[in-house]
Parts: structure tokens; C-alpha cells; sequence
């Protein structure tokens, strides 16, 4: 059995999906979960791109342990110099560079030759090696790169120093047995290929990344970059759960497996997906809320008799736990410190006693508590940073209440009190197209900014007439997207409560 090694780009490429940028206390959660998981190496950034992208990484590399800290840099001494000075004080540093090598992007986008391109590629490997022994080497869109310039590439950035060399599929375009041939033809024609562990990096754009990886793995690939829940560029990257169970769940294909916790899977799957605030699909492989439920006669009868006939992972093996169970409003604080630990959050002290307050409101508001209001519940918590050591922020907007009247054919009449300090504000309002647009011109009122409304959603969280909603905004502001997360038994309330979110993460 050999160990395949997981490079997580959540942070990196994951961060790159339109929506999902991540502020620093949310990258460090993300981070420390990742570790927890088992990741081996952690892509934090990309240093170079911006002042926060550098604290990021910086800050993840300081604080992470147990796994490898990684940022990204293109070949330019820049971005080496920044990607080095962010990853400095990591456990294990690496620096990640990457080149272009594809007819295309050689001729269109980088305006080089051949020649050129292997020696852009040999100087940035030696040049980042003054700094890190650990660098790692991406042929970007390596798959469309001509198999004899891929090979040169490859055996001259391997003499160049780096221990690493990835083969991305960066736009989601090789049938996994091409995958397979590429990989093999690169074991087969490079002469020190041993002296370098070989990485692939799939995107998702036909459906196939997490095939494509396989395909590389049994060709002979020792590393697999991926992101929680498929995140990335496009259509994304390939998913970390898919591959970990791929591996785990078909040893006996592959004979391979990997480092990662498989029971933690679900719980970084709902953390990313709460702070990136991009839902996981109900039908998704491995971490989607249907991925173990059983509708048809048949397939129960089954699973009743013996849950193996239609299920080839058991679902506590990645993290789902089932409970029957339902908290309520007689149930108590060690109840619910329970039910967390099962649910896979570790909380501390005061983030729990905060967790208990909110428990208790919504237990005069719902007679039944499910798994998932109280994941909604720590995941609002984590949106407004309580329990983080980050205070909430004097600028910040917190609701106070609404008076609305709506009904078909005249606009709703709304007042929204809000406050800010010490100090309440008070808007009364006619117009809108809804209850929701009436609340965002009453925002966008009372705090004077200029903003508009992307995307708006809301979905029940658990089941029942009580059901809570969970409202996800996107605001913009010029150029700028800043996401928001509400949730309230009341829509309306969970839609102002998700404006709010994203405005105060504007003003901050
Ligand atoms: O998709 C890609 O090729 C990348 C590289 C930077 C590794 O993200
Ligand atoms: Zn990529």
C-alpha cells in the first residue's frame, strides 16, 4: 500500500471561486480544521497577490501545525521573495511555483519559446531554493503541453532542485486514460524522476477530476491537490472527499491510501461551506446531506436487512451521525456540549455559553432542535466571529426589529429599527418589489452605502413548519462582493440578518 499525499488548495485555489473570498479569522478556522483532518500540506495563498493575502498565509503558516504550509508564486522574483517571507515560520515551508507550458499559453499568453520556457522554469526552481528546500513545481496546463517539451520541463526543474513537480489538469480537460498514459510516459522518459515526488492537480470543467486523479494515482502519482467540497476556479477542483473515499473505499483497485481522518470529512465539508457561504449540493458524492439517504421500498427494505446491499461506505466513516434524539427547550447546557462534540465542532468555553443563549431563544421559537439548527446556530456564530477572540465591532449594524404590511398589488410598508453603538436607527419605508428589496432600500438608508443586491437566497435548514431559514446574500459595492449569512425562523428576519452580515463586513 503506498500513501498518497493530500495538498489542500482550499485557501488557495478554493478561495479563487467567484463569492468564496474568506477573511483571516475564517482562512485560520479553515486552516486548523484542515490540519486536524490530516492534510500534509496546506496551499494558504497566494502571497504576492495583496497585503491580506500575505497576512493570510503568514498567519496560517505561524499558527498551523502538524501539516506542511504552502503559498503560491509565479516565476518571478517577487513573487518567490513574498511566498518565502510568508512561509517562513511553518513547521514545513514549501514554496510553489508555476509556469505556463502549453503551446497556447506559451504563445499567447507568455510570448515565450521553448527554450525560454525551460530556463524561466530552471531559474525560479534554483532561485526559490536559496530560501526553502522544499519547492514544488507546476507545469500549468501541462495536459496540453507536447509530451517531449513536458518532459524536459520536468527532468531540468528536478536537476533545478525541486522535490515536487505537478502535472495540472488546469482546465479540466484530459479523459482519465490520457491521464494514465501521461503520467506513465513521464515515469518511463524522464531519467531522475525519482529524485521528485509527482503531484496532480485536476479541474473540474467535464465532471472528470476526481477520475483523472485515480487515473494518475495508478500511473503512479505520490501527491493529489485538491479542495473541500470540489471548490476552486470554474467548475472547481477535485473534491478531497472524493478522492480520500475513492482511495479508501477501492484499496483494493488502487492500493493506495491517504492520511486524512475520514470521520472529520463532513464536519470541514460544513465549516467551508459556511464560511464560503457556496452550499453543498444535496446529491454531492461522499458529503451531500442525500449522499446516505434511502427514498425507494426497495432500497429500504434493503438497507433494513443489511445496510451493505446499497451502501459501499457507512456514513459514521465519513463523518455523518445519526441521532434520534431531539433537543428541545427543557434540554441542558451538557446536552448541548454534547450533541456539538458528536456533531464534530470543538468549542470553547464561551463560545458555547453564547451557544447556549441562542440555543434557548430558539427553543421558545421551535419545539424540535435538530443536528442542523445547531450547526446553523455555531455556523452563525462563527459569522459574526463571537467566540473567536475577535469583538464584535462598535461600526457594526445589528438588527433590532420590523414592522411590515405586504399584500398583493401595493408595495410593502416597512419600519426597520437597527442599531449601531449605543445609538438606534429608525427607517420607515413605501416601496420595494418585496420584503426583502424593502429591507435592503431601508438599509442602504440608514447606513448611506452604496451597495447593490447580487444574489439573494434562502433555504430551510431542518425540517418542519418551524423550520429555520438560512439566507445567504452576496452585496455589491463598486467592484466588490461581500457575502452575508442569516438565520432565523422568521425569512424575513434571517434576510436582514444576512444584509447586515455583509454590510458590516464592508464597513470593516
Ligand atoms: O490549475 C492550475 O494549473 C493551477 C496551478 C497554479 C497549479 O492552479
Ligand atoms: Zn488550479
Amino acid at each position: 500500500m503506498r500513501t498518497i499525499r493530500i495538498f489542500d488548495t482550499t485557501l488557495r485555489d478554493g478561495e479563487q471561486s467567484p463569492g468564496a473570498s474568506m477573511n483571516l479569522s475564517e482562512k485560520l478556522q479553515v486552516a486548523h480544521a484542515l490540519a486536524d483532518l490530516g492534510v500534509d500540506i496546506i496551499e494558504a495563498g497566494f502571497a504576492v497577490a495583496s497585503p491580506g493575502d500575505f497576512e493570510s498565509v503568514r498567519e496560517v503558516a505561524k499558527s498551523v501545525k502538524g501539516s506542511g504550509v504552502c503559498s503560491l508564486a509565479r516565476c518571478v522574483t517577487k513573487d518567490i521573495d513574498a511566498a518565502a517571507e510568508a512561509v517562513k515560520e511553518a513547521e514545513q515551508p514549501t514554496i510553489h511555483v508555476f509556469l505556463a507550458t502549453s503551446p497556447i499559453h506559451r504563445e499567447y499568453k507568455l510570448r515565450m519559446n521553448m527554450d525560454q520556457n525551460v530556463e524561466t522554469a530552471i531559474e525560479a526552481v534554483k532561485y526559490a531554493r536559496r530560501f526553502c528546500p522544499d519547492i514544488e513545481f507546476s507545469a500549468e496546463d501541462a495536459t496540453r503541453t507536447e509530451i517531449d517539451h513536458l518532459c524536459r520541463v520536468v527532468e531540468a526543474v528536478i536537476n533545478a532542485g525541486a522535490a515536487t513537480v505537478n502535472i495540472p489538469d488546469t482546465v479540466g480537460y484530459a479523459a482519465p486514460h490520457e491521464m494514465y498514459e501521461r503520467i506513465r510516459n513521464l515515469f518511463e522518459r524522464v531519467p531522475n524522476i525519482d529524485r521528485a515526488v509527482i503531484s496532480v492537480h485536476n479541474h473540474n470543467d467535464l465532471g472528470m477530476a476526481a477520475a483523472t486523479s485515480l487515473a494518475a494515482v495508478q500511473a503512479g502519482a505520490g501527491q493529489v491537490e485538491c479542495t473541500i467540497n470540489g471548490l476552486g476556479e470554474r467548475a472547481g477542483n477535485c473534491a478531497l472527499e472524493e478522492i480520500v473515499m475513492a482511495l479508501k473505499t477501492r484499496c483494493d483497485v488502487y492500493q493506495a491510501g491517504t492520511r486524512i481522518i475520514t470521520q472529520k470529512l463532513v464536519p470541514v465539508s460544513r465549516l467551508v461551506a459556511s464560511v464560503t457561504g457556496l452550499k453543498v449540493p444535496r446529491n454531492k458524492a461522499v458529503v451531500g446531506q442525500n449522499a446516505f439517504a434511502h427514498e425507494s421500498g426497495i432500497h429500504q427494505d434493503g438497507m433494513l436487512k443489511n445496510p451493505t446491499t446499497y451502501e459501499i461506505m457507512s456514513p459514521a466513516d465519513v463523518g455523518f451521525q445519526k441521532t434520534d434524539l431531539v433537543l428541545g427547550k427543557h434540554s441542558g447546557r451538557a446536552a448541548l456540549a454534547d450533541r456539538t462534540k458528536m456533531l464534530g465542532y470543538d468549542l470553547d468555553a464561551e463560545t458555547l455559553t453564547n451557544l447556549f443563549g441562542e440555543f434557548k431563544k430558539l427553543a421558545d421559537r421551535k419545539k424540535n432542535i435538530y443536528d442542523e439548527d445547531i450547526s446553523a446556530l455555531i455556523e452563525q456564530q462563527m459569522h459574526e466571529n463571537k467566540g473567536l477572540n475577535v469583538p464584535v465591532s462598535s461600526g457594526d449594524w445589528t438588527f433590532v426589529s420590523y414592522d411590515l404590511h405586504c399584500c398583493t398589488g401595493s408595495e410593502p410598508v416597512l419600519t426597520l429599527k437597527l442599531r449601531r453603538g449605543t445609538q438606534e436607527y429608525t427607517k420607515e419605508i413605501a416601496g420595494g418589489d418585496g420584503p426583502i428589496d424593502a429591507v435592503f432600500l431601508a438599509v442602504q438608508d440608514l447606513t448611506g452605502l452604496d451597495i447593490s443586491i447580487k444574489e439573494y437566497s434562502v433555504q430551510s435548514v431542518s425540517v418542519g413548519e418551524d423550520a429555520q431559514g438560512e439566507s445567504t446574500v452576496l452585496l455589491n459595492k463598486g467592484s466588490e462582493i461581500f457575502r452575508g449569512h442569516g438565520v432565523s425562523t422568521d425569512t424575513i428576519e434571517a434576510g436582514t440578518l444576512a444584509i447586515l452580515n455583509a454590510v458590516n463586513r464592508m464597513v470593516r
